[in-house]
């Protein structure tokens, strides 16, 4: 159709003009961080593959032993045929990690929260939101229809205030929040938020993403620096340090028992690959027993601040924010001539004028390639006319 194709053309020439035009790059991920790209070799900062996990055997063959068994496709939603064996194994091991009661495997990261917020809060209750919260957190706190408020990014005081002037005009109240953030790697100030809500009757939610795996002794942000895991609702997603696909949340039984019952993206979906399960319960069982593998990418992410002089990585993610979006194109562009992929991350990924490189640590980077990495992106740091007054940190108005 003539206007359909016109708007797509239109609506492409003006996100060009921006810089914001993304387009798909086709990758050959093998063992390890290295990526084959355009016929090149680059040495991948970009993948959340934090403990390289895609590739290890104990996943591939409990992968391809479930497929043996089960096949490939689940073939329904898990509330009619779909709810293949290795969900309950899954499930109970994911609890045990985070410490609760019990635990719901979902399609993905994605459908995880789209699904469980709407099913948690509905018209007559508040949903509080950390602004830089991921793309996903938003997507089912719009479904949801809350009244939803906005604090800004990891303050403490401004969520007080709203839940101060608003709790008691609504029914329930949640606080959603990633755990660690994606675009940003900083943590959320969990102890202090939980203090929070305990005091306004608000049940606090985070996403774990990055987290699981890879802080807190493998077990995630609500364990961070000694934290006894008290987080309500954890959430989070199997496609990062576990390594495969699909997502999970973490909570109490009779909340595991309400999401089965209500969450519409369990209901509605065909359940997860029981491949994926096997290979996650095999990433689980590695993290559980290797400290020191899950140590290493926060370890690696901390020698690469110090050699830059950046302040000091709270996990595996650096972000180095240089503002424009053709500015973080250009910077990625000088990387990659070095042998380095670093994606550019632009709006609405990240606020306007925070376009920046993110940089993404796994156990298995060299550490002569960090400090190479480091080298060149100093480089980059002086070469930047007006460094000076750009943020290296996320802004949060
Ligand atoms: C913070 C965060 N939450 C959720 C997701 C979504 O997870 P998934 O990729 O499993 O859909 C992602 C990743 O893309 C993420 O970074």
């Amino acid at each position: 159709m003539r206007s359909l194709d016109d708007f797509a053309y239109s609506k492409l020439a003006e996100l060009e003009r921006a810089s914001l035009r993304r387009t798909l790059a086709e990758s050959f991920r093998g063992e390890g961080p290295w990526i084959e790209r355009d016929g090149r070799r680059l040495l991948s900062f970009s993948c959340n593959d934090y403990l390289n996990l895609s590739n290890h055997p104990a996943l591939k063959s409990a992968a391809t032993a479930a497929i043996a068994q089960y096949g490939v496709g689940a073939g329904a939603s898990r509330l009619v045929t779909g709810n293949h064996p290795l969900f309950r194994e899954l499930e109970e091991r994911l609890a045990r990690l985070k410490g609760t009661e019990a635990a719901c495997v979902f399609g993905s990261g994605y459908l995880t929260n789209a699904g469980i917020v709407p099913a948690l809060a509905g018209a007559p209750d508040l949903i509080l939101i950390d602004e830089l919260a991921h793309a996903c957190l938003w997507a089912g706190t719009q479904l949801s229809r809350a009244r939803t408020l906005v604090f800004r990014h990891n303050d403490v005081s401004h969520a007080k205030a709203l839940l101060t002037e608003n709790r008691s005009r609504v029914r329930a109240a949640l606080l959603v929040t990633d755990g660690v953030f994606s675009m940003d790697g900083d943590l959320a100030p969990l102890p202090e938020l939980g203090a929070l809500c305990a005091t306004f009757d608000t049940w606090l939610m985070t996403d774990d993403a990055h987290g699981l795996g890879v802080i807190g002794n493998g077990r995630g942000s609500a364990f961070a620096g000694g934290l006894s895991g008290q987080v309500p609702l954890q959430m989070g997603t199997l496609s990062k340090a576990i390594g495969g696909y699909g997502g999970y949340l973490c909570a109490s039984r009779p909340v595991i028992d309400l999401m089965k019952t209500r969450a519409r993206t369990l209901i509605y979906s065909t359940a997860l690959p029981p491949a994926m399960a096997a290979a996650a319960i095999a990433a689980l069982t590695i993290i559980e027993s290797e400290p020191e593998l899950t140590a290493k990418p926060l370890a690696k992410a901390r020698a690469f601040t110090r050699r830059v002089g950046l302040p000091e990585a709270q996990s595996p993610i650096v972000p180095l924010v240089v503002g424009e979006p053709e500015a973080a194109l250009q910077a990625s562009n000088k990387l990659a001539e070095e042998g380095f992929l670093v994606t550019p991350i632009r709006p609405p990924t990240v606020p306007q004028g925070t376009a920046r490189l993110r940089f993404a640590f796994t156990a298995m980077h060299p550490d002569e390639e960090i400090a190479r990495l480091a080298h060149a992106v100093r480089a980059l740091i002086e070469f930047t006319p007006a460094r000076k007054e750009l943020p290296t940190c996320p802004q949060s108005s």
